[in-house]
C-alpha cells in the first residue's frame, strides 16, 4: 500500500496516514467501523449540489415513483460512500449515500440506488453504508464503460434517472459513458469535468500520439488551434465537448458551477446535462451563485 506522510497528514488531528493509491485514511470511520476516503473540503461542494438537485426534483421524481418506471440514482464512480476532510475530524457522507439520504428526507427515496466503482472493496463498503438507510442497491465492478451497458440493462426504460459522473481525471470519463446513458429519455446528470487535469497536462496530451482525450472528447483535434495559447486551447476543447453532448440531443445548463481548491486553484467544473427544460430550470434555482461562471458559448 502507497502510503505517504502527506502535508495534510502533519495536521490530521486523527492522526491518519493517507493512502496516494486508492485515496483513502488509514483511520477507518468511528461510526461505522468502515473505510473512509480522504478528501479535500471542495468535495462537499459537489455533494451540496447532488443534495440540493434530489430536493428540489423531488415532485418530479415523485411522479415516477407512483407510476411504473421509478427513479434511481446512478453512481458510477462511486467511491466507498463517505470520507474523511483532510485535515480535520470532519467525515461526510460520499456523493451516493448524500444522494440517497437526501432523497429519504425528501420524502421520495429513490426506487433503486446503481452503484459502480474499478475499486470493488469500495463497492462493497458504500452498498453497506445503503443497505443500512434502507435503500434498494445494485452494484457493478469495472470501469464506467463497461457498467453503464449493464446498468442500462438493469434499469426501466421509462423511468427517471439521475446519474452523477465524477471521475478523478478526464481518461476516466469516456464519452461514450455519456453517449451511452443518453440514449435514456428522462436521464439527467451531473458531471465532474476535471479542469485541473486539462489545466496541468493540456501540452503534455496535444503531444501523445494517442492522448486521454481522444476518448473523452472524440475529434478534439480537429476542434483545435494548438498554435493558441492555453486558455484558449482549454476552451476549444470545453466548447467541443459541449457539442459532443448537443449531438446526443441533450443540453448542458447555462450556469456552470466552478470548484476551487483552499489556495483558489481551479480544480473542476460541474455541468449539468438533461434533455428537459425543468431539470435544466432546476438546476439554474439551485446552482450556487458564488463562483458560478456562464459558459457563454
Ligand atoms: C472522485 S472519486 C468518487 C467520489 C464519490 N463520487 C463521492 O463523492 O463520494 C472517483 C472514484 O472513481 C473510481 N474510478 C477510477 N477510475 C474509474 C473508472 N474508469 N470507472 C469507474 N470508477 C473509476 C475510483 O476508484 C474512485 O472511487
Amino acid at each position: 500500500m502507497a502510503k505517504a506522510k502527506a502535508d495534510f497528514c502533519e495536521l490530521c488531528p486523527v492522526g491518519g496516514q493517507f493512502n496516494s493509491t486508492d485515496q483513502t485514511c488509514s483511520v477507518l470511520d468511528l461510526d461505522d467501523g468502515l473505510l473512509l476516503a480522504c478528501v479535500g473540503e471542495w468535495a462537499e461542494d459537489k455533494h451540496a449540489r447532488v443534495r440540493k438537485y434530489v430536493d428540489i426534483s423531488r415532485a418530479a421524481r415523485r411522479k415516477f415513483t407512483d407510476g411504473l418506471g421509478g427513479a434511481t440514482y446512478i453512481d458510477p464512480y462511486c467511491g466507498p460512500g463517505r470520507a474523511r476532510i483532510r485535515g480535520t475530524e470532519r467525515v461526510v457522507d460520499g456523493s451516493a449515500v448524500v444522494a440517497a439520504r437526501q432523497a429519504i428526507d425528501s420524502g421520495v427515496p429513490f426506487t433503486e440506488i446503481h452503484i459502480a466503482d474499478t475499486n470493488e472493496d469500495f463497492l462493497i463498503i458504500a452498498e453497506k453504508r445503503l443497505i443500512k438507510l434502507g435503500v434498494k442497491v445494485k452494484r457493478y465492478t469495472g470501469a464506467a464503460e463497461d457498467s453503464i451497458p449493464r446498468i442500462l440493462s438493469a434499469i426501466n426504460q421509462h423511468g427517471l434517472h439521475f446519474a452523477l459522473l465524477d471521475p478523478y481525471d478526464l481518461k476516466s470519463l469516456p464519452f461514450d459513458v455519456i453517449r451511452q446513458l443518453a440514449k435514456i429519455k428522462h436521464m439527467d446528470l451531473l458531471i465532474h469535468f476535471s479542469q485541473q487535469d486539462l489545466q496541468r497536462n493540456l501540452r503534455r496530451y496535444i503531444r501523445m500520439p494517442q492522448s486521454p482525450l481522444d476518448a473523452f472528447a472524440p475529434g478534439w483535434r480537429e476542434a483545435i488551434d494548438e498554435m493558441r495559447g492555453d486558455d484558449v486551447v482549454r476552451g476549444k476543447i470545453l466548447q467541443h465537448w459541449l457539442a459532443l453532448i448537443r449531438e446526443c440531443d441533450m443540453q448542458a445548463a447555462e450556469g456552470v458551477e466552478e470548484v476551487t481548491g483552499s489556495k483558489n486553484q481551479h480544480l473542476y467544473w460541474l455541468v449539468f446535462v438533461a434533455r428537459h427544460n425543468l431539470a435544466i430550470k432546476f438546476w439554474e434555482e439551485i446552482r450556487s451563485v458564488t463562483n458560478q461562471k456562464l459558459l457563454g458559448f
